[in-house]
């Protein structure tokens, strides 16, 4: 290690207090902390800090609130209004599927903060009668979708390969998970890890913060460093050799993801798109989610706080709220998209700031947990692309069906907690069997009121939390395997004019009601 030169480089970023501690370090630790630095580029992050923090703050915010647009029409899709186009979306998707052309990419780089475990989120179990976790549901989902797309499009082998993005902080105890759990049946070669970038946490005035005597803050640069990650780690490269066209990209957290959707997928494709979100509606101006519209002619993610009440508040001559697509971080790309946005596009963009209650050590070498603000993290968003698309597509889909994600612990404000995200998709499971001809009664045998189904916009809000809570009281315990059916299909067979008594659970092993404590 050459301590001179590294103090050199120091000096010259400005971030020479990042050796205040070296001579009560341990060898060890001193190796550790030089490691580290060398690796670092501190004229890069130096200047990704000055742009970040020239560019936030309220000047900007106003200038977005008057340079908004709704989305246009033509590149709408909704699986409410265009119902009758619904079949011809999925036979396309199913079609791209069974040619092997689809990946998913799960963002799974997140350090859950506010859920509050110290292990990935994908490992959590929301408490569902089969303690399934989030990773293993989405996996069975892509498994299940492979052998649909092989029964019904007659091909031997569908494969759906499965990227996931980790950081520094999860990739190490999520590769243990799927490998001890044999990859939730999936072949382990389709299976693709790969690890996002790490970047310090400053304090206001530019300087990294110490964490530890010798130990920099850092976290993971947002769920948008997918696409240095991507660069650096040639997964792209990857993609091609597999002969990927198409990928879809969706967030560890949401608990209804429909994974490698093959409606979202057919949609995207019959309208040349090279980029797609899908969106829920936004039925309460003051709900603290993104807003997908167009930002002086291009799309663009609008986040609740970069707008007035205003804003949020204006509707359109249909009553709806005039910008009320709610981003879900569920992507579609074109793999030439891809590689344009890896290439060109995102170097161009700057780091958003978020400014965080940060632990430090102060000059005393005393360990602080600040009851305020003191630094800024720096991430870029997975949407942030979206402005270079040359073809963008929106597919609207039903909240209840698709979104519920799991954000906070449940001592939290109910809501996005794992309460809500186990009951949303057992209510979801209740209504499939619901719509396939199936009842549920009481233990005297009287039959279970449904729950009603919300109109045709189908969002609830923040507002609707007597609703939420009232579908909470009638919640009937039902949990149907994603092995068994992917959305839905496939129950008819099983459920029709049967009766069951919760806890029903329908599994690969059979129909199992009445279920005590789970299986
Ligand atoms: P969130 O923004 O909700 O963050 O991530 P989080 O890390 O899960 O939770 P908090 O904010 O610390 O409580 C949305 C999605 O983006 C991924 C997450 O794993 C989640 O799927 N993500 C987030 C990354 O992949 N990398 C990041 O740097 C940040």
């Amino acid at each position: 290690m050459d301590l001179d030169r590294l103090e050199e480089r120091l000096a010259e970023a400005g971030q020479s207090h990042l050796l205040r501690f070296w001579d009560q370090l341990s060898p060890e630790e001193q190796a550790e902390l030089a490691h580290e630095l060398e690796g670092m580029n501190f004229i890069e992050i130096n200047t990704f800090f000055k742009n970040a923090v020239a560019t936030s703050g309220q000047a900007k915010q106003e200038q977005v609130d008057s340079r908004m647009e709704p989305l246009p029409r033509e590149v709408l899709g909704s699986v409410t209004r265009d119902r009758e186009s619904l079949k011809e979306w999925e036979a396309e998707g199913l079609r791209c599927i069974s040619q092997n052309k689809v990946a998913v990419l799960l963002l799974a780089g997140g350090q859950g903060t506010r859920l509050g475990v110290s292990y990935p989120k994908g490992m959590y179990d929301v408490g569902l009668p089969s303690h399934k976790t989030l990773f293993q549901l989405q996996a069975e989902r892509i498994l299940r979708l492979e052998q649909l797309v092989e029964q019904q499009q007659h091909v031997n082998q569908c494969c759906i390969p499965w990227y996931i993005m980790t950081s520094g902080r999860t990739m190490e105890s999520t590769k243990e998970f799927f490998s001890k759990h044999k990859y939730f049946g999936l072949k382990e070669e389709n299976v693709i890890f790969f690890q996002q970038g790490m970047l310090p946490a400053m304090d206001f005035s530019g300087k990294i913060i110490l964490e530890s005597k010798g130990k920099l803050s850092l976290a993971p640069d947002g769920n948008g460093g997918l696409y240095r990650a991507l660069g650096k780690h040639k997964i792209v490269e990857d993609m091609e050799r597999r002969g990927i066209a198409y990928v879809h990209v969706y967030c560890v957290d949401n608990i209804l993801v429909k994974v490698a959707d093959p409606a979202f997928i057919g949609l995207c494709l019959l309208k040349g798109a090279d980029c797609g979100a899908k969106v829920v509606e936004k039925t309460n101006p003051t709900e603290t989610v993104g807003v997908v519209c167009k930002v002086s002619g291009h799309y663009q993610v609008v986040e609740y706080s970069e707008i007035t009440l205003a804003t949020a508040e204006k509707r359109s001559t249909d009553g709806r709220l005039m910008f009320n697509a709610a981003n879900l971080a569920n992507h579609f790309f074109s793999l030439p998209y891809l590689k344009d946005v890896i290439n060109a596009y995102e170097p161009q963009l700057l780091y958003h700031v978020a400014q965080k209650k940060i632990p430090y050590v102060d000059t005393q070498g005393q360990l602080i947990n600040p009851d305020k603000p003191n630094g800024i993290k720096m991430e870029k968003f997975v949407f942030d692309i979206f402005q270079f698309a040359k073809r963008f597509v929106v597919y609207e889909v039903l909240r209840e069906d698709e979104f519920a994600p799991l954000k906070k612990a449940d001592s939290q404000d109910g809501k996005d907690n794992p309460t809500t995200a186990r009951h949303a998709l057992m209510s979801l499971h209740h209504r499939w069997v619901l719509n396939a001809g199936g009842h549920f009664i009481d233990e005297n045998g009287t039959r279970l009121p449904a729950i009603p189904r919300r109109g045709p916009a189908g969002a609830h809000s923040h507002d609707d939390s007597q609703n939420l809570k009232d579908g909470m009281d009638l919640q009937i315990k039902c949990e149907i395997s994603p092995l068994v059916s992917y959305g839905g299909e496939g129950l008819e067979k099983l459920v029709h004019g049967r009766e069951f008594q919760p806890t029903l659970i329908i599994d690969e092993s059979g129909i199992h009601e009445n279920v005590k404590n789970g299986l």
